[in-house]
């Protein structure tokens, strides 16, 4: 059965994506996505399965497993001024403590990252080639050091105006300011550039914005938007789960070809395989490698495409194809 959510016809990428939105009712959350270059999903909209409390409880495992104390979600004191042990962050980490490559840790955070909603958004942004960069949680405690403004694209200005990455978040403990939320400046992702050192205080702007928003919210913005985050100054944790998607041409943040396991490739739908690096034929290490590598990426390709009735077109070779990339 096809994965594609609309019929074979069309097939022609942007009416397919636009037929998704309408199809999940996300038409109102585009349109702001699209002005403001952010928006915020209630948890009926975002996270109707209730995902988010399994999510919350997994990453507190796996920060145990990984440091071997488990973190205080109520009082936060096991990551009050945060340390990151990075040479250029002399303070407590404005971001907290980042828990790393969730997409090895199991189903739910495979849940999370192919939640339809979640994926309509992050095509109209990137594309049906979008592939994951990064998928981690951030775990903050109560802290000093405010997160400047910028933005996640990280090239030279000036930048294109179509999003190159996008970010998908989930909210798993409460937003807002005192709770050290994600803010915005809305509109920013059209100006084409990012934030001076004099424009990168987010307690100094006049126009930030501070996501307020329950757990089960998800809250998405093209990777040009200025963001970045309050201090905290509650106790207890802010937990959430950051999802950088990219188009596929970007250097992503993690390197998954051949490192995701073959249980979570067949429990997914082929789009997974897709996102999750397995069709990317670039990055070989050596001859060898190339002729390994090239043929695995391409068969990956094929599948998502025939999966979707070739509404994604990912082959750059493909010169029966009138050259429209998905
Ligand atoms: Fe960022």
């Amino acid at each position: 059965m096809s994965e594609a959510s609309a019929s074979a016809e069309p097939i022609e990428p942007l009416a397919a994506s636009r037929a998704e939105i309408e199809r999940l009712g996300l038409e109102s959350y585009i349109e702001t996505l699209d002005e403001q270059g952010f928006v915020l999903l209630p948890p009926e909209v975002a996270d109707p399965g209730g995902l988010a409390p399994r999510m919350l409880e997994s990453i507190l495992d796996v920060a145990e497993r990984r440091s071997g104390h488990r973190p205080d979600l109520d009082g936060g004191s096991s990551h009050v001024d945060f340390k990151v042990g990075n040479p250029f962050i002399e303070n407590d980490s404005p971001w907290g403590e980042m828990v790393k490559s969730l997409i090895h840790e199991g189903p739910v955070f495979e849940e999370a990252m192919m939640n339809p909603v979640v994926l309509a958004l992050v095509t109209h942004l990137c594309g049906y080639s979008a592939i994951l960069s990064s998928y981690s949680a951030l775990v903050k405690g109560p802290n000093k050091s405010d997160f400047d403004f910028h933005s996640d694209i990280l090239l030279p200005a000036p930048w294109p105006d179509h999003a190159l990455v996008c970010n998908a978040t989930y909210v798993l403990t409460p937003f807002d300011r005192e709770h050290g939320s994600t803010v915005f400046v809305p509109g920013s992702h059209k100006w084409g550039h990012g934030p001076t050192v004099a424009q990168s205080k987010v307690d100094e702007h006049p126009d930030a914005v501070a996501i307020e928003a329950e757990p089960g919210s998800v809250f998405v913005w093209h990777g040009n938007t200025w963001h970045g985050a309050f201090h905290r100054e509650k106790s207890g944790l802010r937990v959430s789960t950051p999802i950088l998607f990219a188009r596929p041409y970007m250097r992503t943040e993690e390197d998954l070809f051949g490192n995701v396991s073959e249980e979570s490739l067949e429990r997914n739908v082929e789009r997974f395989a897709w996102i999750t690096q397995q069709g990317i034929s670039y990055g070989w290490a050596n001859h060898e490698d190339a002729l390994k590598r090239s043929p695995r990426a391409f068969e990956y390709m094929e599948r998502y495409a025939e999966a979707m009735d070739g509404i994604p077109r990912l082959n750059p070779m493909d010169y029966e194809g009138d050259l429209i990339n998905g």
